[in-house]
């Protein structure tokens, strides 16, 4: 998978540019706010139909435009996809994939695909379990479109049933509409917990051997589904045994008006030599487990559609230690990579490599042959 050029037009603080990229290494470069994680953010979107970073569009559009524009020219496999996305202030997004619209984000999902870690990420292991659970959704969504409409039609039941709890009117015919909502909340939950658990099955065989090898043997890492809702087997299975929990729970969930049982609940258990990492784990050991979640992630898309994804590391090279970064480098042969960094000199380990240096400034990209010295005195 490869990003081989792209446009953006009012797009943060680019007002029109076009940079093209290499197919290895590309590292953008460039002091804080000058633009380096709005590139990653844009070919993120190329593939997610939105950012990571927010879920308002209209932060992305620059600040006196009404409008935004993305063209990417993007290639997976054989195949050339040229991705269009283009933000109104008034309107909802409108994105094309070759000249033809797409009727919603989860149509992009078919291709192209990317991985990022960002620091942001790091919030992954110490901090709530949406955290955790989002890694998740996301890993699925990735490669299961489906799987992420259901998650919005399970959210938007949940609300439903929350809002009827918190109802006082409805006092009297409350049991029933409840029942509704259970069945619905209990038939989409299994398709969400058994989903996430064949993810994490995935997760636990890819990242042992990759967490071994960062961790030089001195770690070993275990995945588990942290759930309270039953763990059976089968689809149906957890159906019922969820549809039974909601049920003893309803008189409680009356009184706290709230639904306490089901997936949005649930949580990623992240354990390194059998010690929940959520409670003890060093910065430094934190950041290892991003980056083997990360690079597992990488491989499960591999295994699953046959080719790399493009990964993003907006960041977070340079705060790797040397054999980290190594580790790293020889998976870049197989990868588009994007690297942002704010110090051209700090970039050891990646001396193997087909490097393209992208100098960012003010909104502006100055692609490889310039020294750093020379993009700061123009
Ligand atoms: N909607 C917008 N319109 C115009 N400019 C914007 C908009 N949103 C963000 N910016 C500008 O983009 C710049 C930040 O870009 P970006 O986050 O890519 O920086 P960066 O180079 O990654 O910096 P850092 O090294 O601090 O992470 C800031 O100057 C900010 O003011
Ligand atoms: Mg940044």
């Amino acid at each position: 998978m490869i990003v081989e050029g792209i446009r953006l037009i009012n797009f943060r603080n680019y007002k029109n540019i076009f940079v093209s990229f290499s197919s290895d290494v590309n590292i953008l470069v460039g002091k804080n706010a000058q633009g380096k994680t709005n590139i990653l953010e844009a070919i993120y979107m190329c593939s997610n139909g939105r950012s990571f970073r927010t879920y308002r569009d209209k932060e992305i559009i620059s600040f006196d435009k009404d409008e935004a524009y993305i063209g990417a020219n993007i290639k997976v496999g054989q195949l050339e996809k040229f991705t269009e996305i283009k933000l109104h202030n008034d309107k909802p997004k409108r994105i094309r994939v070759n000249k033809s619209e797409l009727s919603n984000n989860r149509e992009l999902n078919t291709g192209f695909k990317v991985v990022i870690f960002s620091p942001d990420d790091l919030k992954l292991i110490k901090e709530g379990p949406s955290n955790r659970r989002n890694y998740l959704d996301n890993c699925i969504s990735q490669l299961k479109p489906l799987y992420g409409y259901n998650l919005n039609k399970y959210y938007k039941v949940l609300i439903q049933r929350n809002n009827a709890l918190k109802s006082i009117r409805l006092k009297g015919d409350i049991d029933s509409l409840l029942d509704v909502f259970d069945i619905q909340l209990a038939n989409l939950g299994s398709l969400i917990i058994t989903e996430r658990r064949a993810m994490i099955d995935k997760l636990n065989k890819e990242s042992k051997e990759i967490h071994s090898s960062l961790t030089k043997g001195n770690e070993s890492i275990s995945l588990y589904y942290g759930t309270n809702t039953p763990l059976f087997k089968s689809l149906k299975e957890i159906e019922n045994g969820f549809l039974d929990k909601l049920k003893a729970t309803r008189k409680t969930d009356l009184i706290n008006r709230t639904t306490e049982v089901g997936p949005h609940r649930d949580d990623l258990l992240i354990y390194i030599n059998d010690k929940e990492s959520k409670l003890f784990a060093s910065q430094g050991q934190q950041r290892s487990l991003v980056l083997t979640l990360k690079l597992s992630e990488v491989e499960i898309i591999k295994k699953d559609i046959g080719v790399y994804p493009v990964l993003l590391l907006d960041d977070v090279f340079s705060e790797l230690d040397e054999d980290r970064r190594l580790y790293l480098s020889k998976l870049f042969n197989n990868m588009q990579t994007f690297i942002t960094i704010t110090d051209a000199v700090d970039i050891k380990g990646l001396e193997n490599h087909n490097i393209e240096y992208f100098y960012v400034k003010e909104g502006l990209i100055f692609r490889g042959k310039k020294t750093w010295r020379e993009v700061n005195d123009q």
